[in-house]
């Protein structure tokens, strides 16, 4: 049987993760489910893994569950593991958001200057994790959830012993369900091909039964009653003539990037309201750990479709199965390079499709970033390597000069002023520095 590991197991999410193991459960025979959190999170951790027990009961399957605070009893003979930590809780995303947004930058978790600060408060974690990975259970597969994905999974890649490390991301699956729905077809069908970097990959390409489709999906997008978005990012709708021109599908994170003054105006005003996206995940997962509570709740509640994470359960448990059977089949991952897109370093971490075999995944050859889309993930790289660099090495010039390469903060000075703030209010996340 399968031992599986989930850090971070005391997160609002982990009902969705139980129920896709469970819903799996003859393809993927998981024999321990292990819960692992930190002292902090110990009362959610309860909560959530009681849940998590009545949910097995029900389905009736012989899956033991597990509560822990001790990773590393966790992590012995693992044969996978999730991470889905947030450094710092809610209260660091609260500051990551806020912080820009005082300044008159975007505020936003793994974009601009918040993105920044959750890499360095979340790679040292995730590299202490690998490390422990690498004595305890060096044969298992991380799949990392936590975020800023794309810069997490590169550091871990880059810098620690434990090689054996995708990143995830449920923004492809939302993009292919909604795409799906646009065309009526069913989601099976739908293959979309993919190019860039985490939170910011396009689709290239859509085809249905072996033909292309991206024409009649590019009509689709640019009516503006079709807009492809997800619960934590206003469905601004783009210009028609935009994503003709374009000829590719944005993810719903460039809206960031092409409509910069619109979601910053938006932001302002939950600003002012106090209802940032932080405070109104805040607020949900409240009212989602009171309904876990009930001793009669035995499936997943619905609310939790309200966080912008749904499906990513579909994400990590189909890569934890095809791994695991040797399917082969494709799924868009963020994976090393390797000469998959020609115009990013083979070294680098990028989201792209990949076959997923038991060696793990195998990215499909892109070839160059078509012109349009290049300038805009070449800047995003540089932005993560120098936010990877600063991260590791805790170098202030390091820091500043991702910010100031990052094309959300546009103004140098206040590059400076708001990491010296968003380094003050975080200090007690950031050892490195
Ligand atoms: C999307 C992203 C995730 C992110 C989530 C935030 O799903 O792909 O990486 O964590 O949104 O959702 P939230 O409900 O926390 O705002
Ligand atoms: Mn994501």
């Amino acid at each position: 049987g399968i031992k599986l590991v989930t850090i971070g197991g005391g997160s609002s999410y982990t009902p969705e993760f139980v129920e896709g193991i469970i819903k799996r459960y003859n393809e993927l025979p998981v024999k321990e489910l292990w819960l692992v959190d930190i002292e902090d999170g110990k009362e959610k951790l309860d909560i959530v893994g009681n849940l998590a027990r009545r949910m097995v009961k029900k389905a009736n399957i012989p899956m033991e569950v597990h509560l822990t605070l001790d990773r590393e009893a966790a992590l012995q003979n693992a044969d996978f593991v999730t991470t889905q930590i947030r450094v710092g809780l809610l209260d660091s995303r609260i500051k990551d958001e806020r912080i820009p947004i005082k300044h008159g930058m975007i505020g936003q978790e793994t974009n601009g200057a918040g993105g920044l600060f959750k890499a360095l408060r979340t790679i040292p974690v995730l590299m202490d994790i690998a490390r422990d990975m690498q004595n305890l259970c060096p044969n298992a597969w991380l799949i990392n959830f936590t975020n800023p994905a794309g810069i997490v999974t590169e550091a871990l890649v880059k810098y620690s012993k434990h090689k054996k490390v995708v990143g995830v991301c449920n923004v492809p699956i939302n993009m292919k369900i909604t795409i799906a729905d646009l065309l009526g077809v069913p989601e099976e069908k739908v293959q979309i091909e993919f190019a860039g970097l985490n939170h910011m990959s396009y689709g290239t390409d859509v085809f249905v039964d072996g033909e292309s489709k991206l024409a009649e999906v590019i009509e689709l997008l640019a009516k503006p009653e079709n807009q492809l978005s997800m619960n934590n990012i206003a469905p601004l709708p783009w210009e028609g003539e935009f994503i003709k021109a374009l000829h590719m599908i944005p993810s719903p994170y460039h809206r960031y990037y092409y409509k910069t003054k619109e979601i910053l105006a938006n932001e302002q005003k939950e600003y002012q309201e106090g209802k940032t996206r932080a405070e109104t995940v805040k607020e949900l997962e409240s009212k989602l750990f009171e309904l876990y509570k009930d001793p009669n709740l035995n499936i997943k509640p619905p609310q939790l479709a309200e966080r912008g994470g749904a499906y990513y359960s579909n994400v990590a448990c189909d890569l934890i199965s095809s791994i695991y059977n040797n399917t082969g089949d494709i799924q868009t991952l963020n994976v090393v390079n390797n000469g998959a897109i020609s115009s990013l370093p083979d070294n680098t971490v990028v989201e792209v499709n990949c076959t997923v075999t038991n060696k793990g995944p195998i990215p499909l050859a892109v070839g160059a970033l078509p012109s349009p889309i290049n300038g805009l993930i070449q800047q995003i790289k540089s932005f993560e390597l120098a936010a990877m660099e600063a991260a590791v090495t805790g170098s202030y010039e390091i820091a500043l000069l991702a910010l100031c390469i990052n094309p959300l903060i546009t103004d140098d000075g206040k590059a400076k002023v708001i990491l010296d703030e968003l380094l003050e209010a975080h200090k007690e996340y950031l050892p490195q520095f």
